[in-house]
């Protein structure tokens, strides 16, 4: 039977531990070992939204394994320009390949593209709903730096409305022991009650709060995230609170020591450059983490391994 990665809710505790000790059997796998495990097949990365680390990181995944890709990152240069249906397209490219990662600015785009395909289909993000593959980078990062994934006081901070990264985060969360959540937005962006009424509710504790330098003394985590511009259905809403936040080296002054700071990224103005060099800054080893689990994703997924 395929295997589809459409949402992160879908993943019982087990199987995302499982992706996650898979991960970390793949880190160990020499370099040159790893060039015949997926040679032959060819994966279909259709990304039609645009996007710089999910798309690079599963075309490096896949020639790191031996693989090849096909695909496209502009919608323009393909015949949905034309007007085919996305269910044309997927029944189209099938016909090429092995597995098809997709990214779709629609909700629900990737669960319907693994309804009408017999490939396995790996949603890299359909619109506000869910970025599966991020979680699982996300989560594989937590344990790589804190050695656990529970017992943690986590704050998610930002764009909370429409943040895919967060939506799925959350899910796969409430999943662990004891994480305490604080969510930081602006009062237009809060976390939808969508989000928050289809998680388990005992085990999603949170508070809620618009002040990101108190948060950041007595977390472990800050999950920052941009304040994404391209879903905002009124340009003026976006500009009312853009610059909302922003974490610099004087944010950073109480924070304890071992806090380390993740973003999904791309960021814009809400992380100081100034930060990078500093222990908290973990979002560019994160990337990294990312290479390893979506080669763990496209081993599972296409070769079958775990
Ligand atoms: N985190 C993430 O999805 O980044 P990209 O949009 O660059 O793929």
């Amino acid at each position: 039977m395929k295997r589809d990665l459409i949402s992160i809710d879908d993943q019982s505790l087990k199987n995302i531990n499982d992706y996650i000790s898979f991960a970390e059997k793949v880190e160990m796998i020499p370099p040159a070992e790893k060039t015949r495990m997926l040679f032959g097949k060819i994966l279909g990365v259709l990304f039609f939204e645009p996007s710089t680390r999910t798309r690079l990181s599963f075309e490096a995944a896949m020639l790191r394994l031996g693989g090849q890709i096909i695909g496209f990152s502009d919608v323009i240069t393909t015949s949905t320009a034309k007007g085919e249906s996305l269910a044309d397209t997927i029944k189209t490219v099938e016909q090429y390949c092995d597995a098809v990662v997709i990214r779709h600015p629609r909700e629900g785009a990737a669960r319907l593209s693994a309804e009408v395909s017999r490939l396995p289909v790996i949603n890299a993000g359909d619109g506000s709903n869910q970025h599966p593959t991020q979680t699982l980078l996300d989560l594989f990062t937590i344990k790589k730096f804190f050695g656990r994934i529970e017992n943690l006081k986590i704050a998610l901070a930002g764009d909370l409305k429409y943040s895919r990264t967060v939506h799925s985060l959350v899910h796969a969360l409430v999943k662990y022991s004891n994480i305490e959540f604080t969510l930081v937005t602006p009062e237009t962006l809060k976390l939808p009650d969508y989000v928050k009424n289809s998680v388990d509710k005992k085990a999603f504790k949170y508070s809620e709060t618009t002040d990101l330098k108190e948060a950041i003394t007595k977390c472990d985590i800050v999950y920052m995230t941009r304040i994404q511009r391209e879903r905002f259905p009124d340009p003026v809403e976006y500009e009312k609170v853009k610059d909302s936040y922003r974490i610099d080296n004087s944010i950073l002054k109480d924070a304890q020591p071992h806090l380390k700071i993740l973003h999904p990224l791309p960021r814009v103005n809400e992380i100081s450059p100034e930060v990078d060099s500093t222990p908290f800054a973990g979002y560019f080893p994160q990337v990294g983490y990312g290479l390893t689990m979506r080669q763990a994703i496209l081993l599972n997924h296409i070769g079958g391994q775990e």
